[in-house]
């Protein structure tokens, strides 16, 4: 007697890719309002110009809904056709039900795995690995990954530190078989002992003014990890993909600060012509959202175009992060 194993695609690739903003723009005029701050130096350290948050009406669910929605519209597949839904999420506020499977009841799907992953702004990045693997082992044919934040409900407005940072939305991708590679290796790791430098408030603590909990961070110290150990990281992810930063179209960092996407390219040495995703400025970093909504974006604006390799990493609270070298849906 010999147990059958479950036999996959050969390969597995990104169909689609769906965002959703909140729909209040909050520019650094209104944050500066919040917050002791300015325009100049919110820019000039970080790139954002103004965020997206979460309007009244609006939530991790309905952001979260709208792009899954989208994602598997223009992947040409039905709600029912989806075999699995991975949710990368931060700010769901139950530890159960999962927010996969409010989602995957919001989109009237029936029975499919659902299940959140915990990894911060690296989250997307991780559901596509995971994705990857379940396509190509044959647990799932076609698998929603989504990152969904609202990190504006567990920003603290006396921390001038973080307070303009976040942004509210959600990024989709239906990843299923693939003729041709089109998912390089996933390269995911994490810094343990640094597990304090980014946290949100134990939800046990009750706090007198009934506020939080919040989200804090100690922004120089992942900084320092992000554009030294995650530089690296980005350039063997690329290598492991077997090619060049020649044969790069895009690079989609984690959108946490421009000057960390500087470091970067200096480290990776990518060529003139490879298309950088910027879209912190209008979003801020909306963590496990970031890197599809700026995929989005770059496909939307027609600055990137369907069939081109991107490289894309994330990293954040953990400290954790993944990445890989994909062709864009
Ligand atoms: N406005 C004006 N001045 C400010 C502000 C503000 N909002 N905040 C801090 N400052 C001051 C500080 O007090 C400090 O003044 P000092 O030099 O007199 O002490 C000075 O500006 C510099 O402060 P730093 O903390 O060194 O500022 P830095 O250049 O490091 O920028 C930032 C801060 C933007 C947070 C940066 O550290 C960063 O981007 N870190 C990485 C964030 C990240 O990648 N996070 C991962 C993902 S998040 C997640 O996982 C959920």
């Amino acid at each position: 007697m010999s147990i059958t194993p479950s036999q996959g695609a050969k390969f597995a690739r990104i169909m689609s890719v769906g965002g959703s903003r909140g729909s209040r723009v909050v520019d650094n005029a209104e944050m500066c309002t919040m917050i002791e701050s300015s325009d100049e130096w919110i820019q000039q350290r970080t790139g954002i110009k103004e965020r997206r948050w979460a309007a009244e009406g609006e939530d991790a669910v309905t952001l979260g809904t709208a792009a899954a929605a989208k994602a598997i519209e223009r992947a040409g597949l039905k709600p029912e056709d989806i075999d699995a839904v991975l949710v990368s999420t931060v700010s769901h506020f139950q530890q159960t039900p999962s927010m996969a499977t409010i989602i995957a009841d919001k989109l009237g799907m029936s029975e499919p795995a659902a299940i959140d992953v915990s990894a911060a702004c690296a989250g997307f990045c991780y559901g596509v690995g995971m994705a990857d693997g379940m396509v190509r082992a044959g647990s799932a044919k076609h698998v929603l990954v989504l990152g969904v934040e609202v990190l504006s409900k567990y920003t603290d407005f006396t921390d001038r530190s973080t307070a303009f940072l976040f942004g509210d939305g959600a990024g989709a991708v239906v990843i299923g078989p693939s003729d041709t590679p089109a998912i390089g290796p996933t390269l995911w790791g994490s810094d343990p002992s640094q597990h304090q430098v980014i946290n949100i408030d134990d939800w046990r603590d009750e706090r007198p003014d009934g506020q939080g909990p919040f989200i804090h961070m100690e922004g120089r110290q992942v900084f320092r990890w992000a554009t030294t150990f995650i530089a690296g990281k980005a350039r063997e992810t690329l290598d492991a993909a077997g090619l060049t930063p020649e044969e790069l179209d895009v690079f989609i960092p984690h959108q946490a600060n421009n000057r960390i996407t500087d470091s970067m390219l200096r480290h990776l040495k990518l060529p003139a012509s490879v298309v950088v995703a910027r879209d912190i400025a209008c979003m801020g970093n909306s963590s496990a959202a970031s890197v599809p909504l700026a995929m989005e974006a770059l496909l939307d604006s027609g600055d990137a175009t369907s069939g081109q390799t991107a490289l894309m990493i994330g990293f954040g609270a953990g400290l954790v992060y993944a990445g890989q070298t994909v062709v864009l849906p």
